[in-house]
């Protein structure tokens, strides 16, 4: 099966980080990103700079990203300012987030769920008039900081609400990274014959470090799509306790090892988590790391002689 990896560091990975970076090194890291063969990038949020400084100048880092039309771009937008804001910088993939519980919501957008579904709903909407591709993520989906266990039934109540207005992807995220496979499983088994494991894609933090036995269910179960942030970067200012995302090498790694296809050399992400680490100031490098240099390690030895 064909299966698109979604760097997510660019704006998850790095809205978290104590160091603001310029945009300039924010278009180095996607750069390098695709580079590597990475074709599907979230790469900054139009939100307030006052309550996530390290996104500004999202605008200007879109204005410069290498025109491609094999990569899909996407911005991050919490209300329908940040939708004007990303399609005026020319963003054709735009992500809204839906977090399943009021608390989240609230403390995330200040916005109420009910609010924060009919504005996610407005720009799918809008979206669609204007030729927009709109994501929308339904976050806290297994866990909330706040309110704590979430109900798979409320997650498929909002995952069909996003699909019937017609969101091109469902995104069911782990934001805090507490999920199970038991829980991915039951979620995915209330979904997946409503929306169609074709438009959804799944979002772990490796918090617990069952990121990657959460993905292996939810691969089974059809889903094609997967977000995670190069060498792990990351975590969630406006939820505790929330550490990276699950590792890009490390998801790569597995589904190319389960026989999938994600276009991408697992050995070809080694530079980039260096990249990642010299640009943040942050160890990096998720489970697999540590093998995958040796092998590239070996691998250049062996080119060097034969050369
Ligand atoms: N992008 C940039 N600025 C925005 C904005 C957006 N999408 N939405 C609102 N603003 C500006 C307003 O223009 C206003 O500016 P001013 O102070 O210069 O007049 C200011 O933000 C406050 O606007 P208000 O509508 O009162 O928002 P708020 O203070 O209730 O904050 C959000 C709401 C959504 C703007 C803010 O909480 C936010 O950006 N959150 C993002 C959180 C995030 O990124 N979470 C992680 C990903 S889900
Ligand atoms: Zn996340």
């Amino acid at each position: 099966m064909k299966v698109r990896v979604n760097d997510v560091g660019p704006r998850d990975g790095l809205q978290s980080q104590g160091k603001t970076l310029s945009v300039d090194a924010r278009a180095q890291l996607i750069e390098a990103l695709v580079g590597a063969g990475l074709r599907n990038i979230e790469a900054g949020s139009f939100v307030s700079p006052k309550a996530v400084p390290q996104m500004a100048g999202t605008d200007e880092l879109f204005s410069r990203l290498p025109a491609s039309d094999k990569v899909r771009y996407a911005g991050l937008v919490p209300n329908m300012k940040g939708y004007q804001l990303a399609t005026a910088a020319g963003a054709k993939v735009v992500n809204v987030v839906l977090s399943v519980t009021d608390t989240m919501n609230q403390k995330n957008i200040r916005m109420s769920l009910d609010e924060t579904a009919d504005v996610c709903k407005a720009i799918v909407e809008r979206g669609h008039r204007e030729g927009v591709e709109v994501q929308a993520y339904l976050a806290v989906a297994f866990e909330c900081p706040f309110e704590g266990l979430v109900d798979p039934e409320v997650v498929a109540r909002y995952a069909r609400l996003m699909h019937s207005a017609g969101a091109a992807k469902i995104i069911i995220a782990d934001t805090i990274g507490a999920a199970n496979p038991t829980q991915v499983r039951q979620v995915l088994d209330l979904v997946v014959p409503e929306v169609g494991a074709d438009r959804l894609s799944c979002h772990f933090h490796d918090t617990r470090g069952m990121a990657l036995a959460n993905i292996t269910v939810a691969v089974d179960r059809g889903v094609c799509e997967f977000d995670s942030s190069i060498g792990g970067l990351g975590g969630c200012p406006f939820s505790p306790g929330a550490t990276g995302n699950v590792a890009t090498e490390d998801v790569v790694l597995l589904l190319n090892s389960m026989g999938h296809d994600t276009g991408i050399d697992p050995l070809d992400l080694v530079p980039l988590v260096h990249l990642a680490e010299e640009l943040t100031g942050v160890p990096l490098g998720g489970k697999s790391f540590r093998w995958l240099s040796q092998q590239r390690a070996k691998l250049l030895g062996e080119a060097g002689h034969g050369g």
